[in-house]
């Protein structure tokens, strides 16, 4: 169609992992969900929200999600002027494109990481560069100094499960000229975080989901940590009340509940660890995972037929045909229950 801007023309738009029509039949270890349910205290919030009758549903929400913000800032030691909440940290990622990076001008990602900044930049028209990764787990070939309009560093990595140090995460940040983002939506899962760097320096923003740790993909929610000029720039380019009542309360609920999260962390870490080790012992080879999820090459480095073969027994594991990623398949850690049932069929497609 002739009115259609080209670049969206040309896209191919994202992929998501597959979810399959029949949802309860399969054990889906593909999109690094949460096996337990959210706090408790979540569906009580939402249920107060609600009333009987749902009548408060029909006023807008706080289009300033003043509340959310507020305990989000309290929970993680900032000023709530630093904080933003927003409809899954992809909103936020989409957004900070926006934010910074004009027609024409370069944002730069890990490849592998998230494949979706390629999709916001494309609608952006922003250019894309990619950066590999070394034997050793550091950028390839990072200049001394970036002059991309935005970095996304996605840390722990998806799909591959590894985090950066936070002392290599503030030497980056010093490269770069324009803003670092470093994209922590798995960082519940890891030993450390890059919170301090926000402070430290002016270009650093970090972003967080609710839909990994906090258990709430169904929900779509996510938080910002950035400088105050940040925030107010995307609070400019926001839907006005792009959260709607339920999410704000889910969102509160979940943040007051730290022992909770804590729990399911500790449950999914403990998971993950005896699940790697079990796959170590089948002779897998595995990167050491900071998040909720492994990525596990077999012994002859045949993901896809893994995944067939995963597949045909009704679980269902990320294959992906990229050659850096076609030796292995990530695998979110579900519950005990889930992975040995898991081990079991790997064990038995051998
Ligand atoms: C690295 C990374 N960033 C961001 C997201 C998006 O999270 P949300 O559900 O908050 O939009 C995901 C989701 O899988 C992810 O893997």
């Amino acid at each position: 169609m002739s009115a259609m801007r080209k670049n969206i023309e040309d896209m191919q738009g994202y992929v998501p992992g597959y979810q399959p029509p029949d949802e309860a039949a399969w054990i889906k270890l593909n999109t690094n969900e949460n096996p337990y349910p959210p706090s408790p205290r979540v569906a009580e919030a939402i249920r107060n929200e609600l009333g009987e009758s749902g009548e408060t549903l029909r006023k807008y929400p706080d289009a300033a999600s003043r509340q959310a913000r507020k305990d989000a800032a309290e929970l993680y030691g900032f000023d709530p002027s630093w904080v933003i909440t927003a409809n899954g940290s992809d909103e936020l990622l989409n957004n900070l494109i926006r934010a910074f990076a004009g027609e024409g001008e370069e944002i730069a990602y890990i490849h592998p990481s998230y494949s979706y900044y390629a999709t916001l930049a494309q609608i952006q028209g922003a250019s894309i560069r990619t950066f590999g990764l070394t034997e050793d787990l550091r950028i390839a070939d990072f200049p001394p100094r970036y002059e991309g309009k935005l970095f996304f560093l996605t840390s722990p990595n998806a799909p591959l499960g590894f985090a950066f140090s936070i002392a290599y995460i503030d030497e980056i940040a010093s490269r770069c000229s324009g803003v670092l983002v470093v994209d922590e939506a798995y960082v519940d899962f890891a030993d450390q975080n890059a919170l301090d760097l926000v402070k430290k320096h002016e270009n650093v923003v970090v972003t967080r989901t609710f839909s990994k740790s906090y258990a709430l993909a169904g929900m779509r929610l996510g938080l910002a940590l950035a400088r105050p000029e940040i925030i107010a720039a995307l609070d400019k380019i926001r839907d006005h009340y792009h959260l709607d009542r339920l999410a704000l309360v889910a969102a509160s609920a979940s943040l007051k509940d730290q022992r909770y999260l804590a729990e399911t962390v500790r449950k999914i870490r403990d998971t993950r660890e005896w699940f790697a080790t079990e796959l170590r012992g089948i002779g897998y080879s595995l990167i050491p995972s900071q998040t909720n999820f492994v990525f596990a090459s077999p012994p002859d480095r045949n993901g896809k037929r893994v995944y067939e073969g995963l597949f045909g027994r009704k679980i269902l594991v990320r294959y992906f045909s990229d050659p850096l990623l076609a030796h292995g398949l990530r695998i979110t850690i579900g519950t005990r229950d889930e992975m040995e049932k898991t081990l079991a069929a790997l064990k038995d497609i051998g």
